[in-house]
């Protein structure tokens, strides 16, 4: 089939390259020329497990190419539409523009019989008002939402492997399907679960899949704070309830909390678009999900003036890790580039280290120091952090490391770290949620 996906962002150029790889001909549309340009050439703007092969493979089959021109999206049958929808700047909703401005151009090319795809994450109530704008511009074109559950770091498989469809379509109207059926074609043949639905509750589908996942992480750092104010410890709380299956052990671990372009942003507009329906109550309970969240910045920031005897002034700090999670150079609402820049600000000497978001934090904290490695970054620390708990961190030996020090004092944000191992090579250990030594 003939493709085009509008937006090479994150999301974006992962679903072309991945179309592309499934056998179909693919456009990617990016208004950032040098954007553009750069993938075209091969070049990966971001950093992704697996995405530099895939794109290599993809453009070498000659099925996938690049425009910063909304006119070569002409003549697809199906276009997906990728752009970001950030939050607003001072509220909790999210900012529409780009979703809007994508389909308005879009509109423009469209022709009876194609199809728009969403996979952007929406307020609920978008789609139909965009289905509106479709048909009423090119009657005979269709709209249908799908939603993309991709986690950064797995982006390739999960791109190519979902654990579910979910395809939102206009009631009574089986084409949207046919034609969705037609690209997923290897993923539904590979017997995939898929739920056909209407608009309202394929958006839903997405933004209550992030809520419940920021709840689970909340909820275990809530868990986290009583454990701290009685001595309990979280990593064995969770392993044990973990093992009930209706609770199940994954999303349970306490530390820093959760960050990045999706689960914050995304629990706000959700909240703020039940504020304008009307439902505001049924959500309320996820402003307190966020404010656990935001409590374990301040807490670690708190933790690490404690064991520097009282005071981060004239401190040096070693933090391993800034990026919002292992595998990413993405720093968008990073728990980790958040503690950093805290504790600089407090007066500490702050030295980052992270295998991929150097670059990026330099543009948004130039005043930090950054190091190449955790041994350069640690060099005459008085207390490391591991703040995203990346393997190189996981796997560094404490004995070794702990020679460039000049206090051995460690601070597991991730609760990533192998205490016993640390303790015996002589650290002194802490972590969110944890008993420590006294
Ligand atoms: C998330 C959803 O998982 C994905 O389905 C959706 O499409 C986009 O948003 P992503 O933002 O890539 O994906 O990251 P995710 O793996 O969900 O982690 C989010 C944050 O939660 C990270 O900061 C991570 O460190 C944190 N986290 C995760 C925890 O603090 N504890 C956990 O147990 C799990």
């Amino acid at each position: 089939m003939r493709i085009s996906v509008i937006g090479c962002g994150y999301l974006g150029a992962v679903h072309a390259a991945s179309m592309a790889e499934l056998g179909h001909e693919v456009v990617g549309v990016e208004v950032d020329e040098r954007k553009a340009e750069l993938l075209a050439a091969g070049k990966t703007p971001f950093y992704e497990p697996g995405f530099d092969e895939l794109l290599a493979r993809s453009l070498a089959s000659g099925r996938l190419t690049f425009s910063s021109q909304m006119s070569a999206a002409a003549g697809a049958q199906v276009h997906f539409v990728c752009v970001g929808t950030p939050q607003k700047r001072g509220e909790y909703a999210a900012d529409l523009r780009f979703v809007e401005g994508a389909v308005a151009s879009l509109v423009e090319v469209l022709q009876p019989g194609e199809l728009v795809v969403g996979k952007s994450t929406v307020p609920v109530g978008t789609a139909a008002r965009l289905a509106e704008v479709v048909m009423e511009k090119v009657p005979g074109a269709l709209l249908a939402w799908n939603p993309e559950f991709l986690r950064e770091g797995y982006a390739v498989q999960d791109t190519l492997h979902p654990d579910r469809l979910v395809y939102g379509v206009p009631a009574g109207d089986t084409r949207a399907e046919a034609l969705l059926d037609e690209v997923y074609a290897t993923i539904v043949a590979a017997a995939t679960p898929k739920v056909v639905t209407d608009y309202a509750t394929a958006e839903m589908v997405k933004t209550a899949a992030n809520s419940f996942l920021a709840t689970k992480i909340s909820f275990i750092n809530a868990m986290a704070e009583l454990c701290e104010a009685t001595g309990a410890d979280v990593k064995q709380l969770a392993d044990a309830i973990g093992h009930d299956d209706r609770i199940g052990r994954k999303f349970l671990n306490a530390g820093l909390g959760f960050g990045g372009g999706c689960l914050p942003k995304d629990i706000r507009a959700f909240m703020a678009r039940a504020g304008e329906l009307g439902a505001d109550q049924a959500l309320t309970f996820l402003r307190e999900v966020d404010n656990i969240n935001m409590r374990r910045r301040i807490r670690m920031v708190e933790l690490a003036r404690e064991v520097l005897d009282g005071s981060l002034l004239g401190k040096r700090i070693a933090v391993l890790g800034a990026a919002f999670k292992p595998e990413s150079d993405d720093i968008r609402d990073s728990p980790a580039l958040n503690v950093a820049a805290q504790l600089q600000l407090q007066g500490a000497t702050v030295v980052v280290t992270d295998p991929a978001a150097v670059e990026n934090c330099k543009a948004q904290w130039p005043q930090l120091d950054y190091a190449d490695s955790a041994e350069e970054a640690a060099r005459g620390a008085d207390a490391v952090l591991l703040l995203t708990e990346w393997k190189q961190f996981r796997s560094l030996d404490p004995a070794e490391f702990g020679k460039v020090v000049k206090q051995k004092r460690v601070l597991d944000g991730r609760n990533a770290l192998d205490r016993d191992a640390w303790e015996a090579a002589g650290w002194s250990y802490r972590a969110l949620g944890r008993r420590h030594a006294g």
